[in-house]
């Protein structure tokens, strides 16, 4: 901290003593310019210090989450402490820090996200935490200390970066939650995500449907149904689980879907950071408690990876594959969408990352060019502190009978990626 202070002083010394000694010599004597440079740098000391009071706020958000101040200049990278020459363009730097590699989607994030800001300019250091908050923390710490101007994040667990991200916000750098929601903190200025809770929802009516749900409650027919939810220090997994039982708690409640386990309750069902060997736990737990014949009708899954390990513990049980439930799944993962093409997967919600990469890219250059993003909802996403203007991307159920037309037709995947052996 104290060093960036020294070299933000020596920088705005740079700037308005460069400036102010170009004028002067244009148009006073040497003898003049001599006399007055002490007279100057006193001057300067003193704007400094107001400057150092103002610098540390940075780009600020008032409580309605609009940005108003931007004093953190353009021109911000001078490692080398030489004055920037006059009429060089200094390139900001973007510092995205995303959760994992182990799922295929956050590469795709990342790699788009990263594509955009390098085509409009900007330097990018993306860095993936393998699921590891300590080196989440220290990843953004990094780049606080090789000054970026904004951070994209996608955290690993929402509430453990309160503090370097204080750190962010006293050193004037912007920050944007990516896809995950970025909680008990004010330095967070926009969020760029899906809609969560509609992901829940459409995976609710995705069962309803498939199962005819209506009709079996008129004929007094059941299923079995079990949940695998997503991880509890997400917030996407709440807003996913409260969409799953808006539609599906009413046909719990008159015993058309029938819990043999009798975990139905988010706390009951989440699984920590998304792991697909827990999954594959669980599943197996279930299958050896309640379903050794393979009656379970219906998984409803909520990730892509939770489904890979639901199938290993089915066929682990040494259980048909004729018999498989209905599997559901959330992000179109390619492994995912060939299971679905050759009938071991029922669906998955397709999360088209080049989108949400685009709106997030939006929100970095209002941040740092000035100008609003554009903002879809500034209602849902309180984070305990205040309520994050958000973006949410509309989600696609993609199933056996559209997979082609989206994916392939939508250049998402091409055939052979999906199908390569
Ligand atoms: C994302 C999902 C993803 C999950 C696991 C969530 O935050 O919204 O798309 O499946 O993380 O990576």
């Amino acid at each position: 901290m104290f060093f960036q202070s020294v070299k933000k002083v020596k920088y705005y010394k740079y700037i308005i003593y460069g400036k102010l000694s170009l004028l002067m010599k244009r148009q006073l004597s040497c003898v003049i310019i001599i006399s007055m440079k002490r007279t100057i740098l006193i001057f300067l000391i003193l704007c400094l210090s107001l400057a150092g009071c103002k610098g540390a706020q940075g780009i600020r958000q008032d409580q309605n989450s609009e940005i108003t101040d931007t004093n953190e200049p353009a021109e911000d990278t001078h490692e080398d402490g030489n004055e920037p020459s006059e009429g060089r363009t200094v390139i900001k730097r973007v510092g995205v820090a995303m959760p994992t590699r182990t799922s295929e989607r956050w590469i795709n994030d990342g790699m788009s996200i990263k594509a955009r800001l390098e085509t409009l300019g900007y330097e990018v250091d993306l860095q993936y935490a393998d699921d590891d908050i300590d080196l989440q923390i220290s990843q953004i710490e990094s780049m606080i200390r090789n000054d970026v101007s904004c951070l994209v994040i996608s955290s690993i667990d929402s509430t453990r970066l309160v503090d370097v991200l204080k750190e962010a916000k006293n050193n004037g750098i912007a920050v944007i939650a990516y896809d995950r929601l970025l909680m008990d903190t004010d330095a967070v200025s926009y969020y760029a995500s899906f809609d969560n809770k509609e992901v829940g929802t459409l995976i609710g009516n995705y069962i309803e449907d498939r199962m005819n749900l209506e009709e079996a409650s008129r004929t007094g027919k059941s299923y079995t149904i079990e949940f695998f939810m997503g991880s509890p220090d997400d917030n996407n997994a709440l807003f996913l689980y409260t969409g799953v039982m808006d539609v599906l708690k009413s046909y719990i409640d008159n015993g058309t879907l029938v819990c043999r386990s009798g975990k139905t309750s988010f706390r009951e069902t989440c699984i920590l950071r998304w792991s697909d060997t827990k999954a594959e736990e669980m599943c197996s737990d279930l299958i050896r408690e309640y379903y050794r014949s393979g009656d379970l009708d219906i998984a409803c899954s909520a990730f892509d990876g939770f489904d890979y390990g639901i199938l290993r513990s089915w066929q682990r049980a040494g259980l048909s594959m004729e018999d498989l439930p209905l599997i559901t799944g959330q992000d179109a993962e390619k492994a995912a969408v060939k299971n679905i093409a050759e009938g071991r997967q029922a669906m998955t919600i397709y999360k088209d990352t080049r989108i949400l990469a685009a709106k997030c890219v939006t929100m970095v250059q209002a941040l740092l060019e000035g100008g609003k993003p554009e903002i879809n909802d500034t209602s849902q996403y309180n984070n305990n502190v205040l309520t994050v203007p958000s973006y949410l991307c509309t989600p696609v159920v993609i199933d056996k009978d559209n997979y082609e037309d989206v994916l392939i037709g939508g250049g998402y995947y091409t055939k052979e990626q999906l199908f390569a052996r």
